[in-house]
């Protein structure tokens, strides 16, 4: 059928028959409809299947190029009535099969009684990168980075307009687990280790993605992965995290709540357990914190298989049918199922059958429905009269290139080793200098992002390094963990002064990147060591999503920079800095760790600064939280807050004053600490309040003003709940302190 006519036909009938008018809160027009349907409807609207399920070929393996099968869209859309469909069979598709998919998809949809549209999800986490050509922006972990909620809001709207412009209403992202644990492999898929940092972000992502457009429609975030997700014990994926109810609520619930109070539409269950019991299980976290604390209305869906894992997983149901009675008890709305048809009809046999209540289908319905009239999905469910941009836009383009530049660490410049002259003959190597896919990382074009099929053709870094600095060559051949014969590496460096090792990780997300040891490969360590003891110039690029350690080594190197995962202009941002074209300002949003074994986090407690002689020493990490250098310095002065007693109402406000001692220019983000001097519970040792970035001329000096609430400084009582003791607190700006005193 012709796609306009398709959509008037949908138009006309969606009034005529279900008669509700348009005028109507989403939430009234939901009732409505909620009110006609049949509990098999119901059921249908409570299951998301993948793509796979309506695709030429099996699961995991489809039919190559993609193609729909018409009798499996009719099985799953009009027979079954499924309400979502998620995913990408695959590997990413351009943006003109993206538009066929889900015209064909509400095509099928507008075929059943009540022509409710499909709602189709996908996890763009870092552009739409599931659409071939869409710009492709550093990921969370570097965006932290960056310290600026601002950019990543910019980001989040320009990536909602790719997303939208394919057809796609709903965005598996952004995440708001707390990363603790740095051997875990979706750390870099988060906003670092710290709940204040993590939550500005991830309002700022929420902001943007569901803004209105110019056509007046907007996509639905999906905060992830609630909760817990981010400390599993043994750092591996999916595996058991055992964290205090006290814990959970100061660190890992507020970014969540932040982001619920900003509007979020919808929540991704973790796949994990907390405390020994499955989170997709736990009525507590579901509906206790969710929804009678934290007030969320959205739609809850479960991660992939997470009902099913209830029982080949994790052991608490004997039965898939009992798994789904549990979820659906818990306060699950919608299930990923996503690849087996049994879930609905354990639905229904369940209601029938009084497992699950009527009651606690229709709250789950209304607000699955109640979404898709939010997102405009009843009037018009195709793609056509939306105006959005290409993919690809300059706009775009340049964001991604000024978040790459500004979420790079400079973690070390030893006797400014940093920037390379004009002229210097430089060496560059390892297993990331000429690799595009590493500076992605996973969830790009591919769920691993390691195949090189779809990548675009944009600079490696050894590319983009060449082409600013000429003198720069290449030598290929060093893996991540096995590098060329010594005498081939010093003969390939013979006539070069400086090395530029281009160290980390290959690309992988979820279980895939489980890994046991934290430590740098061997063969990359070697790297170092090798051209340090030949003399040269040793400057290291780590492209890696998670902190691996390298403590001994580290000290042989003259220059580090710490790129993360900078995306698709990462290379050209590392090149520019390398140089000297920019000028480094980003901050480590997580500690890199000395030793994997003993990691603490940098707000950890006064007992973990203890050394073995019962001394204090820092916490043991290789660049603290907040770490970060720049080619410039900055000088800090004039710290005070603007008051000395703060009632348990008022606010406060922190002056400081930084000034450009250097000879050029440079942004500087300024990081505003608490410490509480004695509380009931024991006190981390600071804990980040607030940050803002400055941008200065050399010499240039401005007064930073920081204004926080002294409900900001509560933390979590011996009751479980937010408190705040009367007493002092000291706070700091770089080495200036202050303190105040909370008042009753
Ligand atoms: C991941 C989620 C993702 C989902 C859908 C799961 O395996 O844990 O983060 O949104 O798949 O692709």
């Amino acid at each position: 059928m012709n796609r306009k006519f398709a959509s008037l036909v949908v138009l006309i009938a969606l009034f005529s028959q279900c008669g509700i008018p348009k005028k109507e809160s989403a939430e009234a027009r939901a009732k409505a409809m909620l009110s006609k349907m049949t509990l098999e409807e119901k059921a249908g609207q409570m299951t998301q299947l993948s793509i796979e399920m309506i695709s030429q070929g099996q699961g995991y393996d489809l039919v190559k190029p993609h193609a729909l099968d018409t009798n499996k869209l009719k099985e799953v859309i009009v027979n079954l009535g499924v309400g979502s469909i998620l995913n990408v069979g695959g590997h990413t598709y351009p943006i003109a099969h993206w538009k066929e998919i889900i015209t064909s998809v509400q095509n099928y949809a507008s075929q059943t009684r009540l022509q409710i549209p499909v709602l189709y999800g996908i996890d763009a986490i870092h552009g739409a990168n599931y659409t071939q050509g869409s710009t492709l922006y550093p990921q969370q972990i570097a965006l932290a980075a960056s310290f600026n909620p601002a950019l990543a809001k910019q980001m989040a709207r320009l990536v909602a307009k790719d997303v939208e412009g394919s057809g796609i209403p709903w965005n598996f992202s952004p995440v708001l687990d707390v990363a603790r644990n740095p051997l875990w492999p979706r750390f870099w898929e988060t906003f670092g280790e710290d709940p204040y940092l993590a939550s500005q972000m991830g309002v700022a992502m929420v902001e943007g993605y569901q803004e209105k457009g110019a056509n007046g429609r907007s996509m639905a975030a999906c905060l992830k992965h609630y909760v817990g997700y981010g400390n599993p014990a043994n750092g591996h994926d999916r595996t058991p995290a055992y964290i205090p109810e006290r814990q959970l609520r100061e660190i890992y619930l507020p970014p969540f709540a932040n982001a619920i109070k900003a509007g979020a539409k919808t929540i991704m269950i973790n796949s994990g357990e907390w405390n020994g019991e499955p989170v997709h299980a736990s009525k507590f976290l579901l509906k206790t914190i969710l929804r009678d604390e934290l007030k969320f209305k959205g739609v809850t869906v479960t991660d992939w298989e997470d009902i099913k894992n209830l029982t080949e997983r994790h052991h608490i149901a004997a039965t898939y049918k009992e798994a789904v009675a549990l979820a659906i008890n818990a306060g699950i709305d919608l299930a990923m199922v996503p690849l087996d048809l049994e879930y609905t009809k354990y639905l229904i046999e369940n209601v029938k059958e009084g497992a699950v209540t009527e009651t606690r289908i229709n709250e789950a319905v209304l607000r699955i429905l109640t979404l898709k009239y939010e997102l405009g999905l009843f009037d018009e469910p195709y793609t056509e009269a939306n105006s959005f941009v290409e993919p690809g836009s300059k706009e775009s383009l340049d964001l991604s290139y000024e978040l790459a530049t500004q979420s790079i660490v400079l973690l070390k410049n030893n006797n400014s080793a940093l920037p390379l002259a004009a002229g210097e003959k430089v060496l560059v190597t390892g297993p990331n200098a000429n690799y595009i896919n590493a500076l992605n990382g996973g969830w790009t074009h591919t769920w691993q992002g390691r195949d090189t099929a779809y990548n675009p053709v944009v600079p490696t870094i050894k590319e983009a390094l060449n082409l600013a600095l000429p003198t720069a060559s290449y030598l290929g051949g060093n893996t991540y963990t096995q590098h060329l014969p010594e005498a081939s590496l010093l003969a390939a460096a013979n006539g070069y002064s400086t090395v530029v090792l281009c160290l980390g990780e290959d690309t992988y997300t979820e279980k895939p990147g489980d890994i046991n040891d934290l430590e740098l490969d061997a063969a990359q360590q070697d790297l170092i060591r090798i051209y340090k003891n030949a003399g040269k110039k040793v400057v290291l690029v780590l492209v890696e999503g998670r902190p691996r350690t390298f403590t001994k080594s580290e000290a042989l190197c003259d220059a580090i920079l710490y790129a993360a995962l900078p995306g698709n202009s990462g290379a050209t941002a590392i090149a520019d800095i390398l140089v000297g074209k920019v000028n480094p300002s980003a901050k480590l949003p997580f500690s890199f760790p000395m030793y994997g074994a003993t990691h603490s986090t940098y707000d950890c407690k006064y007992t973990e600064l203890l050394n073995n002689d019962f001394k204090p020493a820092g916490y043991n990490a290789l660049f603290e939280f907040g770490h970060g250098l720049s080619y410039t310095q900055f000088a800090y002065s004039k710290f005070s807050m603007d008051k000395r007693e703060l009632g348990k109402q008022d606010s406060i406000q922190a002056h400081v004053t930084i000034t450009n001692t250097g000879t050029r220019a440079g942004s500087e983000i300024v990081l505003l600490y608490s410490t509480d001097v004695v509380a009931s519970i024991t006190p981390s040792v600071k804990r980040l309040r607030s940050f803002t970035r400055v941008d200065l001329q050399p010499g240039e000096s401005k007064q930073v003003d920081m204004k926080l609430a002294a409900s900001d400084l509560s933390f979590v009582g011996l009751q479980n709940k937010f408190i705040l003791e009367p007493g002092k607190f000291y706070f700091n700006v770089a080495q200036l302190k202050d303190s105040v005193n909370i008042t009753n």
